[in-house]
């Protein structure tokens, strides 16, 4: 695991961004967390496995141990806000109760405006528009059953986010941070949005990362949403952080390109904890 560090001037507090650990066990990211004591942590979706519990009759929650150490060992460390991502798209109510009595805040398309450490902050999540197509298929089947089963394609075909929250969001004060697991929605739907900050992860860094002489930089190969040669992948363009991600959930090995647990600061924060130290 890499530590990558990001400047973020406007920023009034240091950022720690949790991305994609896929139910991975987290020892890690808890032991840089600890070290370096983020005054926000924020975990930007795909916490989970996109599979339905193995023990019939057993919550995801429940299940999916590393995941609940994640998010409980994080908010002892700081404030901890939590957005869902696509492979967190099977939770149920019972599900989201369970995450917040973990201790965290789950932003499940809405805000919440805090102060941290005398500073105005208002806080959102856009959900994965995979989770909130299964959440409206589930209300209008009026299903039954906790999960579906594997071979069930319950969700519609490449959903919008609902972004209709947004606009009372964005008029609020404080500095506004949104968590949005997928970056290729930045562009698709929140250019034009007064957000001060945007953290994503999703594209995993792009999966195999190679270094490009035409472009010389550093980028992914394929990220899902995005298709080859995507070009939201990892690092920070204007208000928008990626993360490269915390695990692989897929048969392929991320290749030149580690797991990433990403801190964002503003110059000032640097000057002054320089000052303090
Ligand atoms: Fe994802």
């Amino acid at each position: 695991m890499v530590e990558t560090f990001y400047t973020v001037s406007s920023c009034p507090v240091s950022v720690a961004l949790v991305t994609d650990t896929h139910d991975w066990p987290a020892a890690p990211v808890l032991e840089s967390l600890e070290k370096r004591q983020p005054e926000l942590i924020l975990i930007a979706g795909d916490f989970l496995y996109a599979a339905p519990p193995r023990v019939p009759g057993r919550l995801k929650m429940q299940e999916s141990g590393n995941a609940a150490a994640l998010l409980r060992d994080c908010a002892s460390v700081a404030p901890t806000y939590v957005s869902i991502g696509n492979h967190d798209w099977m939770l149920n109510d019972l599900d989201l109760e369970l995450i917040s009595s973990l201790g965290v805040t789950l932003l499940d398309n809405r805000f919440v405006s805090v102060d941290i450490n005398g500073q105005a902050l208002c806080i959102g999540g856009l959900s994965s528009s995979k989770f909130t197509a299964y959440r409206h298929w589930r209300q209008s089947q009026q299903v039954s059953f906790l999960y579906p089963e594997p071979d069930r394609t319950v969700w519609a075909h490449r959903p919008e986010p609902e972004t209709q929250w947004l606009d009372t969001f964005e008029q609020q004060p404080g500095f506004r941070i949104l968590l949005c697991h997928h970056p290729e929605y930045v562009p698709r739907c929140l250019s034009n949005r007064a957000i001060d900050l945007i953290v994503s992860g999703h594209a995993h860094g792009g999966q195999w990362r190679y270094y490009s002489p035409i472009r010389r930089q550093w980028q992914g190969l394929y990220a899902p949403g995005q298709g080859l040669f995507p070009k939201l992948t990892g690092g920070i363009r204007g208000n928008h952080v990626i993360s490269r991600g915390l695990s692989n959930n897929t048969l392929i090995p991320r290749l030149n390109n580690p797991p990433e647990l990403v801190y964002i600061e503003s110059n000032t924060l640097k000057q002054s904890n320089r000052i303090s130290r």
